[in-house]
């Protein structure tokens, strides 16, 4: 029998609990109300808004609208969201921006910088192409998503990766500063914008940093950011390019689980390392299951963000592995190494950066 009416409450199947209903129906309006921030996060970024009201403490609607060009009572609406979800202080009419949320959200240079992350939202065409998605098995590339997704990505890891990358991730790999100092040839394969590629270009301007991505959108955004570098190229490519670049150093920075095929990867990588040379791998510090992986306080995006994008893209060709944002932890990863030829992984966890877990991998 098929029928679009609820079940009838019964005394095994006890129908909602008044209060517990209230409380869920507000969660949900909460996730709703997420949504419609974002949108509203993104529009202050795309109008100048967060930079002028961080430039005006204490502003009103009609000297925002003044500041930006744009229409008062629009300005006033804008206003009126973001208060109300206290991002800005209000009082009395007047618009300050915390401190806080102008490292988060104006300033280019902080290592909490985040603005990008708030994009554009998710298009009709992604949701139905995921949908299908769920139906064939075949999920979207990266570069499928367009050319905003590089950019959203991207601001997720750019602020650690512009401040602690070189210092901190590279300088717990014994020697590597030395090398790279002294001139050595990078490849990083996945490259997406060239944050981290074009950090160690400028660090080390006797080395040669090569970005690799099949994501042409990731390759437009990373010559455009490395324009100023000399020691940094960026092109179409994959792991497959690798052989005959002969790299010291191959770095792969949150690509493993979006791979269909993360096994050829990694033995594509065994192939063109010499016998002292250094793959460094950063990827989500997994805890392996849904169970475990709770305790990361943004668990539930990460998920979410998985079936949109990184399970998606690892199931991007048929029979892909379908690792997907959390599928990565260390013992899958150390096994996969092993069977790709690696006799040697050093797991490194910095304070510093507590979304990923760093493998120094050696041949
Ligand atoms: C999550 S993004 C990470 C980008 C960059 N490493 C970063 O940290 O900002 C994953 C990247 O992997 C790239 N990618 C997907 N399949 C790939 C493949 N087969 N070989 C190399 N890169 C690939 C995507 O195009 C995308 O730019």
């Amino acid at each position: 029998m098929t029928s679009t009416e609820p079940p009838a409450p019964s005394a095994s199947r006890p129908g909602p609990d008044p209060t517990r209903l209230g409380e869920v129906v507000l969660d949900l309006y909460r996730i709703k109300q997420g949504e419609m921030l974002a949108a509203v996060i993104h529009l202050g970024n795309r109008l100048g808004l967060w930079s002028a009201l961080a430039a005006q403490p204490g502003t009103d609607p009609a000297a925002l609208a003044e500041r930006t060009g744009l229409q008062e009572r629009w300005v006033r609406e804008w206003l009126h969201a973001v208060a109300a979800a206290d991002l800005v202080v209000h009082e009395a009419g007047r618009f300050t921006l915390p401190p806080e949320l102008e490292a988060a959200l104006v300033d280019t240079t902080h290592p909490a910088h985040m603005a990008g992350v708030f994009g554009p939202p998710l298009t009709h065409r992604e949701v139905d192409r995921t949908a299908e998605a769920f139906r064939t098995g075949v999920g979207m590339t990266w570069d499928e998503h367009g050319e905003h997704t590089c950019h959203i990505q991207t601001a997720m890891g750019a602020g650690l990766q512009q401040s602690v990358f070189v210092p901190v991730v590279l300088g717990a790999v014994a020697g590597l500063h030395e090398r790279l100092g002294a001139g050595a040839t990078v490849v990083d394969v996945g490259c997406g914008s060239g944050v981290a590629a074009c950090a160690v270009a400028r660090a080390f301007p006797a080395s040669t940093v090569i970005g690799l991505d099949p994501s042409g959108h990731a390759i437009e955004a990373a010559r455009q950011r490395g324009a100023d570098l000399a020691n940094a190229t960026f092109r179409t490519g994959t792991f497959d390019e690798l052989e005959g670049l002969d790299p010291d150093l191959v770095l792969t920075i949150d690509v493993l689980h979006d791979l269909p095929r993360p096994l050829e990867a990694m033995r594509a990588v065994r192939a063109a390392l010499a016998d002292d040379g250094v793959w460094l791998v950063a990827d989500i510090r997994s805890r392996g299951d849904l169970e475990a992986n709770r305790v990361i306080p943004v668990a539930p995006l990460m998920y979410a963000m998985s079936v949109f994008y990184c399970l998606s893209s690892s199931l991007s060709e048929p029979g892909g592995a379908g690792l997907g944002t959390l599928g990565l932890d260390a013992a899958t990863f150390r096994s996969l190494a092993a069977e790709a030829g690696f006799s040697s992984v050093t797991v490194h966890e910095h304070d510093v950066d507590p979304t990923n877990r760093y493998y120094e991998v050696r041949p």
